[in-house]
Parts: C-alpha cells; structure tokens; sequence
C-alpha cells in the first residue's frame, strides 16, 4: 500500500489524481493533518491517516501496513529536518519498504538556503537503508507569477540573478512524474532524479519572452539581493514574505536553479512544457 504525505496540498492532490487516472482501484492513502482537510480526497476513494511530522507518534500510527512512502517535503520551514526525521524514524520501525521524497535540483551542492535541509533529509533517508528515490524538484513554472510581482503592469521588473539562468518546471508535471514512479517502486529503487524542464533562461530571456509574448516592453533589473530585500521593506510587506523572497533571490543568484538535466523527460515519456510556451500561454490569458 501507498501513502502519500501532505495529501491535501497541491503537489500530493496531482500525484494521487495522476495515480487514480492510472488505475481507478489503486490502493492510496494519503495523510493529512485532520478529517476536514481530507473529506475531498476520502470522496475520491482515498484512504484518509491523520498525523502530522512534529508528533512522531501519529506518524508512526500512520505507517502502519504501508509497503511505499512518498514523503513531500514540508511546508513548515522551521524544525523541517527534525520533522522529516520523525517520519523517516517511524518508516524504518514500521518496515516501509520504500521512500519517495521530494528534495531540490542538485541538493548535495547546497546552493540555495533551501538545499541543507533537504540534503540532511536524503542523508537520513540513506543511513536508515530504506530504499529510496529522491525527486530532486526545480521550483514551480506555476510560481513565475509571484516572482514577477507588479512587473506585467509597470514594465520593470527588478530581482537579483547576478546574470544566472533559471530552470523552472511545471508542478503538475512534477506530480505526474511522481505517479510513474510510484506506480512501479522497484524499477526506480535507489534512484536520485534531477527534476527540470528541458531549458534554463536568464531573468533577462524571460523578460524578453513575457514583453513579445504580452506586446509590452518588460525591463529586467538585476538588483542585489540587499537592494531588493530594501524594496520589499520598505513597501512593508510581511515578514515571512520577505524571507521567502529573499531565499529565493538568493536561489537564483548562486545559480541553484542553472541545471538542466532529461530525467523529467524520461519519467513522462515526453519533452516537458518548456517555460516558452508557459509564458505564452500565461500571457494569453
Ligand atoms: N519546488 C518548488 O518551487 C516549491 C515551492 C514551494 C514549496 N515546495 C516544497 O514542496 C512541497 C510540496 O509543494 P506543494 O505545492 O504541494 O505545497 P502545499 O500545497 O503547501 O502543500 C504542503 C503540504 O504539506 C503538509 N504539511 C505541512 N506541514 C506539515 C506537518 N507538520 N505535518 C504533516 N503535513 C504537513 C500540508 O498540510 P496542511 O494543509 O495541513 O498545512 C500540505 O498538505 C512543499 O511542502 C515544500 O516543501 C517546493
């Protein structure tokens, strides 16, 4: 039997759409972290667990009689190798067979401020010798919107690259990847796939691309990253958001993101949506 953490969240409600469409009596269970927030997938025929990463306990309940785990990455940033330890704990007690998790491109580099946590994650995931297949995720085309902020309407668009490059890749394809493999676990044991679209593009292409693409001018400005977290200050934004924008900032100016590999396209069986036609397609609507 399969279970599939954060259920409910985007990426874990495509996987076990994908993994439904592949065979409508597939045995899934996916875990949330209460009853409300998995009517819509017990609808579907899911087999709801509650438990949630900081409460080893409810974890290890949780486990009970699953042969192969996918283990999404948590929302929560803090204590989140702490919280994907419990999980990995309660796996190695309750016998799972095999584990899932969904790390980030070219983890063991730790070029991003989000790589260590994921990096520890997959060391623990070895040590405790769990068979194991790390999706080694891209960040979200879906999430190209949030790095352009205002950009579409004022025709400047100011975020630190240092010149890098960026591999961006759709999400849903993530999770229909993530289907595939869960779909035969024994052909994909012991696996690492880096998970990118078939190109990477400078801030500066994806400008070009969105002002073609929209019929109006976008500038692109590589600001520092202190010269944007001053903006994102003094506009006031919250906290948190500026965090999160400043990791990825930072992301895209040690070139975290510059890497393309095929594994997405072999995993599909197809060329991924590129970020070209995303963009065309985003200006459309
Ligand atoms: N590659 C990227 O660009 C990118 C971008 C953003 C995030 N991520 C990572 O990829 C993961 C999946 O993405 P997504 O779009 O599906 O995110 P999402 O929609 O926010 O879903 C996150 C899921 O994790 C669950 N979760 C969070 N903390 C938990 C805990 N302590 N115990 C149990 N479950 C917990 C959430 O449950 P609740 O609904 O109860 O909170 C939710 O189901 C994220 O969690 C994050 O680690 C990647």
């Amino acid at each position: 039997m399969i279970l599939i953490t954060g259920a409910n969240g985007h990426l874990g409600t495509q996987t076990i759409d994908f993994l439904l469409d592949k065979n409508p009596d597939a045995n899934i269970t996916g875990l949330v972290r209460s009853e409300e927030k998995g009517a819509e997938l017990k609808e579907k025929g899911v087999e709801i667990r509650i438990g949630d990463y900081t409460d080893y306990a409810s974890i290890e309940k949780a486990l009970q009689g699953i042969d192969t785990l996918l283990l999404i990455s948590s929302s929560t940033l803090e204590g989140r190798t702490k919280q994907h330890k419990n999980v990995i704990e309660a796996a190695k007690k309750t016998g799972v067979n095999q584990i899932f998790y969904t790390s980030i491109v070219q983890a063991d580099k730790e070029l991003s401020p989000l790589s260590p946590d994921h990096a520890e994650t997959e060391k623990h995931i070895k040590e405790s010798g769990i068979a194991y297949t790390l999706y080694r995720n891209a960040f979200y085309m879906e999430f190209l919107p949030l790095f352009l902020g205002n950009a579409l309407e004022s025709g400047e668009w100011a975020f630190p690259s240092n010149g890098n490059a960026i591999n961006l890749a759709l999400r849903s394809e993530m999770a229909e990847a993530l289907a595939n493999g869960l779909a035969d676990p024994e052909k994909h044991r012991n696996s690492i796939y880096e998970i990118t679209s078939g190109k990477a593009y400078t801030l500066e292409e994806i400008a070009d691309m969105l002002s073609e693409a929209s019929g109006t001018e976008i500038s692109y400005n590589d600001v520092s990253v202190s010269e944007f977290q001053n903006t994102l200050e003094e506009i006031g934004l919250p906290e948190e958001q500026i965090a999160m924008s400043v990791m990825t900032a930072t992301t895209f100016v040690n070139g975290a993101l510059d890497f393309t590999f095929d594994d997405l396209e072999k995993l599909l069986g197809r060329k991924p949506t590129g970020l070209d036609a995303f963009i065309k397609n985003f200006a459309d609507q």
